[in-house]
């Protein structure tokens, strides 16, 4: 709950685990405490130890700004750190002067134009700049169930003159220590959100993006832990951005004993204006403390997300569990081979047939036809109705693939409207996979959009979308935009996208879209608020959708997701793996297939009905458990991931090795998380072990025989 003590002027948000407590010191907010649940104590007594330090530069305030422990620092009065918020008037004056005026607790609100988590309780704190005639709405909301705490603001030109904004970040906290390691997520196409650590030093240290998406090369996630803290134990504060533009977070280590950790919109090439009267939304930021590690602090992250941020519809349901052509055929299709394959697949237990990218349009490769949303039907004679009605006769549904936000040079939509594509005046534009992106800040270009889609959507029966998105944006400029408005380009695209999703996805309730973006490089939680899972990288590997399932979880829950088996070879990695391995991976999230099942040799096809079984007595766990990270598929030689159900009385363990050391391996895998009383009965074998066996003792796998790759799953449910 949230409340407010009048004597010590503070506020605190907690549930049973956690504190997050500041206060109202000389008219700022001094953030006090984040952390495991205290007291409600005065914490006065930090303050004269971190003012104790004072720097003889610095002017004669109550305390120097720059050892405040501050909620919302700003550039002036004398706090040298990275701020939260910069913002220029038109005398060009940057010192800003923010003081609290008021605070009230409601519920949750709606942030105008973005996707955010819903059904918490807000802190709801005013504070403003007299001087300038700036007002910042602060909102601190609780996850009671689940402990995490998000925080986003509101910057409201209250004044008569223009304000620019030079940075508009979420939120900005002191974390009381300065010997932290921050945790990242870096990656690439086919290779992303690979987790890596790095000790703190003095200085700052950040991550970003300046791509208009989130990227897979750094995602907007960021753990700090203590250097002790391990994936079962220590101490870690996660942060992530509900958010799927560029963005920045950092961490900085100044010489005032503190860890300041922000972040937001990213401040590369933006400038916001705010005229009188105009205010600025940031996006949320979701934060999460674990006492209990790495693994915790997944957790909270998996059941905020499932409880407050994926559409509610379809958070914990059960997924389509799909077969789609994009590696069966790629472009090269007609109507035949999707018969075959829609054909093959009835009766195996999958239930939705995806067509991929090539359906519309010019399109028999990546150089044409993007833009142009309607069907070829001199590939696809009679349209997409003679597919739709097979996979009906065959008992399955339909999905569709779309790119709506992009536009190929060489297609009708281009040459009617070249001025849609972003470009900047006098430089070619750069291509991306033969493509252009499509200007979303323009009103007129997203009712284009949403028209064109929903006309697809409304005349056809089609149950699923996979959204996609293929390429970076080069040019951050908009013909729609007066010049002094260029640096709101990057928020603004979001905002454009944002409003599509809200028009096409919510207004389409009953289709269940997919979002992808080359693989996984949007993967973020902004796209979850639409999208209740998301292709997680075109690396369709058994061996690398381990460690790529592996970092994404640290953020994001295995529903969220997209899995599916593939051949062998690899087409990414020409490795090859075991079958049974490639569903067993495949089955740590929304899983499905993405082969030509027409041409499966026999015993292959033979075996799906049975992997279908297989995952749909796990998928429970899948959709609702809780994740235990067992072992990683970087330092060991062996990936395992361990679901158990939220009331203990089920747990599901997928073990794979990765490269066999000859001789001397042993392996005890202790599990988590289980009820130590309770007896648990192998559902394979019949075998009855304790919880408390189970998680000290451990499984003991006969590794020894166990090949490169091979996988062995266990799957337990309490007596
Ligand atoms: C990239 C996606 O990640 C793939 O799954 C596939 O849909 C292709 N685009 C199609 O162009």
């Amino acid at each position: 709950m949230i409340t407010f003590d009048r004597n010590s002027q503070t506020f605190y948000l907690e549930n049973d685990r956690m504190t997050y407590a500041f206060d109202i010191f000389d008219e700022s907010l001094e953030h006090l405490w984040f952390g495991a649940k205290i007291g409600h104590d005065d914490l006065n007594y930090l303050r004269g130890v971190r003012g104790s330090g004072c720097d003889a530069q610095q002017p004669d305030k109550k305390l120097c700004p720059n050892f405040l422990a501050n909620e919302l620092p700003v550039y002036g009065q004398g706090d040298f750190r990275e701020p939260m918020l910069t913002y220029r008037t038109e005398g060009g004056d940057l010192c800003a002067e923010l003081h609290y005026t008021s605070h009230r607790i409601i519920a949750q609100p709606a942030l105008p134009g973005l996707p955010s988590t819903r059904g918490g309780e807000t802190l709801e704190v005013t504070m403003n700049d007299d001087i300038n005639g700036v007002e910042v709405l602060l909102y601190f909301t609780l996850h009671a169930d689940t402990g995490a705490v998000t925080r986003a603001c509101r910057i409201r030109n209250v004044g008569s003159h223009t304000i620019r904004l030079l940075r508009a970040h979420s939120f900005s906290l002191d974390l009381p220590r300065n010997d932290l390691d921050a945790i990242s997520l870096y990656g690439a196409w086919a290779n992303e959100r690979t987790p890596e650590r790095t000790p703190l030093h003095h200085g700052v240290w950040s991550v970003d993006s300046k791509r208009v998406s989130s990227s897979s090369q750094l995602n907007p996630f960021v753990a700090l832990a203590t250097r002790e803290a391990t994936e079962t134990s220590g101490e870690v504060w996660g942060f992530n951005l509900v958010y799927s533009s560029s963005f920045r977070l950092f961490a900085e280590v100044p010489t005032t004993g503190h860890t300041r950790v922000g972040g937001g919109v990213s401040e590369f090439c933006f400038e916001w204006i705010l005229e009188s009267g105009e205010e600025f939304c940031t996006p949320e930021a979701v934060m999460v403390y674990s006492d209990r590690g790495i693994g915790e602090m997944s957790r909270i992250f998996h059941d905020t997300y499932r409880e407050h941020l994926i559409p509610e519809r379809y958070a914990k349901a059960k997924r389509p569990l799909v077969v789609n052509n994009w590696e069966a055929t790629y472009f090269d299709f007609d109507r035949d081979k999707l018969f075959a394959i829609i054909d093959a697949s009835a009766g195996t237990g999958i239930d939705t047939f995806v067509l991929d990218d090539g359906w519309f349009g010019v399109r028999n490769d990546d150089h044409s036809g993007l833009g142009d949303w309607f069907v070829n039907t001199e590939k696809l004679q009679g349209g997409l109705k003679p597919i739709i009605d097979r996979c009906h006769e065959r008992g399955l549904k339909f999905g569709l693939w779309f790119e709506p936000e992009m536009v190929n040079p060489d297609s009708d939509l281009y040459r009617a409207h070249p001025d849609w594509a972003i470009h900047s005046p006098g430089h070619v534009p750069a291509e991306g996979r033969n493509q252009y992106v499509l200007d979303l800040t323009r009103a007129d270009v997203r009712d284009y959009i949403v028209r064109v889609v929903s006309d697809i959507l409304e005349n056809h029966e089609i149950d699923y979308v996979k959204w996609d998105y293929n390429r970076n944006i080069t040019e951050v400029f908009s013909e729609g935009l007066p010049a002094e408005r260029q640096g709101e380009f990057a928020h603004r695209y979001a905002l454009g996208l944002y409003d599509i999703c809200r028009r096409l996805v919510l207004g389409h309730p009953d289709v269940f879209f997919e979002g992808c973006a080359s693989g996984g490089a949007r993967f973020d939680a902004g796209m979850l608020y639409y999208f209740p899972q998301i292709w997680t990288s075109d690396d369709t590997d058994a061996a690398m959708r381990s460690r790529i399932q592996y970092g994404t979880s640290l953020c994001y829950p295995l529903s969220a997701m997209s899995c599916h088996v593939s051949v062998c070879p690899s087409h990414q990695t020409k490795r090859t793996t075991p079958y049974k391995t490639r569903a067993d991976i495949a089955h740590l999230g929304a899983t499905g297939y993405e082969l030509d099942v027409s041409r499966l040799p026999a015993e292959e096809l033979a075996q799906i009905p049975a992997q279908v079984a297989d995952y749909h007595a796990m998928e429970k766990l899948v959709l609702e458990g809780d994740l235990y990270r067992l072992a990683a598929p970087f330092d060991a030689g062996y990936f395992c991931f361990e679901l158990v159900s939220k009331d203990r009385s089920e747990v599901h363990v997928t073990l794979m090795r990765l490269l066999k050391i000859f001789n001397c391996e042993a392996l005890y895998l202790p599990l988590q998380g289980l009820d130590p009383d309770a007896l648990y009965e192998n559902t394979a074998t019949g075998e009855r072990l304790h919880g408390s066996t189970l998680m000290h003792v451990g499984l003991n796998p006969a590794i020894g025989n166990m090949r490169d790759f091979d996988t062995l799953t266990w799957h337990f449910k309490r007596v």
